[in-house]
């Protein structure tokens, strides 16, 4: 798989290539000798020796050899880890928080992102934390993985050498929008990282005079709305959201189905306690957003569900 770190890849990929070359050597020499042995001495030729009883040399050997073996296996696997527990001073920090089912990447405590976007050779720490339940932050191209844990705060630290697009995954299986847990960690030359975040951070702060306002389009992918509902009439875990507002849906409501129209109240119902009506032919799993929107990100969501044509 295509790498895009140094250091501690290497360390990674060392660890790999020793234990699978060592597999490689003792499957080998294990199918080698006993293929050899079944014909050496097979029946037909009669050549079965008489019974040995132990042989203190070989029975030595076979037992002081592996654990030298896994010792070393051992020893690189812990150079590994060794380099990945500290992340070295000056590194950029990185918050990443997963959410059922989304990941969001906050920068300077102020610039949010829904992708990881770093600067090439600089060493970055990313911070884990999770808002429901674990999940995993898995970027193959860095060679990390760390689980982002309700209540605790994780530790994955890299340092990117080549500028590009890589696939970033959630890794630990967090219920039915775990397939779409996806996203990209982006690596761009320090002065278009520089750019990035300052065009992102304007973009995030309301203009002088203009009362705060989040975009909803905005708000849809950073909240993780968009794992679930798109926007362009598909069906994805939850209903699409093209449309919709002024249709009648069938919902069922404490277990009776009902027909609603859905108006603003609906929107904003289903957003802060979505088990309440639950539409039909859809699972009632979406986690509620009570206490995790803030109101005015409540508002603009439902003005941009509101202007979904
Ligand atoms: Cu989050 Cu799987």
């Amino acid at each position: 798989m295509r790498r895009a770190v140094t250091g501690l890849g290497h360390g990674t990929d060392n660890a790999f290539l020793v234990i699978a070359g060592i597999c490689v050597i003792l499957f080998l020499l294990i199918i080698g000798l006993t293929a050899y042995f079944v014909l050496r001495y097979r029946r037909s030729k009669g050549e079965v020796p008489e019974d040995i009883h132990g042989n203190a040399l070989l029975e030595t050997a076979w037992t002081i050899l592996p654990i030298f073996i896994v010792l070393y296996m051992f020893y690189y696997g812990w150079l590994g880890y060794d380099a990945r527990r500290k992340a070295p001073e000056g590194a950029l920090t990185v918050k990443a928080n997963g959410q059922m089912w989304a990941w969001s990447f906050e920068y300077d405590g102020a610039v949010m992102s829904d992708r990881l976007v770093v600067p090439v050779g600089r060493p970055v720490r990313v911070v884990l934390s999770s808002s429901d339940i674990i999940h995993s932050l898995y970027v193959p191209a860095f060679r990390i993985k760390q689980d982002a844990v309700p209540g605790l705060e994780r530790m994955v630290w890299f340092t990117a050498d080549k500028t590009g697009e890589y696939d970033l995954f959630c890794t630990e299986y967090c219920g039915t929008g775990h397939s779409q847990m996806l996203s990209k960690a982006v690596v761009m030359k320090e002065a278009e990282f520089t750019a990035w975040l300052a065009g992102t951070a304007a973009a995030n702060r309301p203009s002088p005079g203009a009362e705060e306002r989040p975009s909803g389009a905005d708000l849809f992918k950073a909240k993780g709305c968009s794992a679930c509902h798109t926007t362009d009439g598909r069906p994805l875990v939850g209903p699409t959201l093209k449309a919709i507002f002024g249709k009648k849906v069938r919902v069922s409501t404490a277990g009776k189905e009902r027909e609603v129209e859905i108006d603003e109240e609906y929107l904003r119902r289903s957003e802060l306690d979505p088990a309440t009506d639950v539409v039909v032919g859809f699972p009632p799993i979406m986690p509620p957003q009570k206490g995790v929107l803030k109101e005015e990100e409540l508002n603009a969501l439902v003005e941009y569900i509101k202007g979904l044509k």
